[in-house]
């Protein structure tokens, strides 16, 4: 039996990354930045359930003006965003609870082509309980989710349809000009033409406030930092003692980003077991845990036309901290 459009569809997920893939790509990721010179940390591996709830913490801190920021933009312009994209089906990069999603849900409902939504989240368990929760608050929907990193199966979202795909929260500040460049031509490459691409960027400004968002006085943002290390002594039975590293942050005026990362205190050597790794820091020495670059919207354009997007809509915040981009898929677009 058909049911009635009205009523719950069963969301469908398709795993493309198991728990076995992401403690190979872990060892392979950590050995690698922990023996690189100087060392460094891959941003995923900040996100344990802890590191996620302390994100989530960060999101809520007074200091942190990007989530509420691109809350305001995403409310006051849903209507006009899903009105200019049309679409039938939603597709959102890095969904986690896809509460960030529900204001264009919402109003592409209203519009009222919405027939699909795809969370696309590196998180099976974060993803399960998003597809149930959305399937069951838009009855009638499709909800097909599907679990994968970024970087290897972007490929994997299932095609058809006229499509809006979202990423959104700043994410992309996470990657460097070369990978990000690299990011954005795969996801054109999985667009056809005419179809959108909604983006949250956000946007240079005063570097004390950076550095305020970043480093924040109750020190959430440092607690969510140096917890990467209890992941690696979980993960990989190695003996970080977090006492003995400082968080840091701060902004790079030539590079224009936020430079997160850890700090020893001391000389010291830490074991790292499952690697059969030792590892030497250095007093004062820097290991770079993330770095959350910022944007200026006529550079950012012109990178975004680069991949095949051309933008139609800048939005803002009213205070002009954060942007958001609505940009079409070109015909000619490189492939
Ligand atoms: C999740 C990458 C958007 O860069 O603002 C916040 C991560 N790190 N505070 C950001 C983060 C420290 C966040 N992104």
């Amino acid at each position: 039996m058909i049911p009635p459009a009205t009523s719950t569809v069963q969301p469908v997920v398709d795993v493309h990354l198991g728990p076995g893939d992401l403690a190979a790509a872990l060892r392979a990721d950590i050995l690698s930045g922990l023996t690189s010179e100087p060392k460094e940390l891959q941003p995923k591996w900040l996100y344990d359930e802890r590191g996620s709830e302390l994100f989530d913490q960060i999101t809520r801190l007074e200091e942190y003006y990007p989530t509420e920021a691109e809350r305001e933009i995403l409310s006051t312009n849903a209507a006009t965003i899903v009105a200019a994209a049309d679409a039938d089906t939603i597709v959102e990069l890095g969904a986690g609870t896809g509460d960030k999603t529900r204001a264009l849900l919402d109003a592409a409902r209203a519009h009222g082509r919405l027939e699909r939504f795809i969370p696309f989240d590196v998180s099976e368990e974060f993803l399960r309980s998003t597809a149930t929760t959305l399937a069951e608050l838009y009855p009638g929907l499709l909800v097909h989710g599907v679990v994968g990193d970024f970087d290897r199966h972007l490929d994997r979202i299932p095609t058809g349809g006229r499509r809006l795909v979202v990423f959104l929260g700043g994410t992309i500040g996470n990657y460097a000009p070369g990978p990000r460049g690299e990011l954005l031509r795969r996801i054109a490459a999985g667009m056809a033409p005419g179809d959108h691409f909604l983006l949250g960027t956000d946007l240079v400004k005063d570097p004390a406030r950076l550095e305020l968002a970043y480093d924040d006085p109750v020190g959430v943002t440092a607690a969510f930092t140096k917890n990467v290390l209890a992941v690696l002594n979980r993960e990989l039975d190695a003996d970080f003692e977090l006492d003995r590293f400082d968080a840091v942050a701060t902004w790079d005026a030539t590079q224009e980003w936020v430079d997160l990362g850890l700090r020893s205190r001391v000389d010291q050597r830490v074991r790292v077991d499952a690697l059969g790794l030792d590892v030497d820091f250095d007093a004062g020495e820097f290991m770079r845990t993330e770095v959350s670059a910022k944007f200026r919207i006529e550079e950012f354009t012109a990178e975004l036309a680069a991949a095949g997007l051309d933008v139609e809509h800048w939005f803002t915040d009213r205070a002009g901290d954060f942007s958001v981009s609505l940009s079409v898929r070109r015909a000619d677009a490189a492939r």
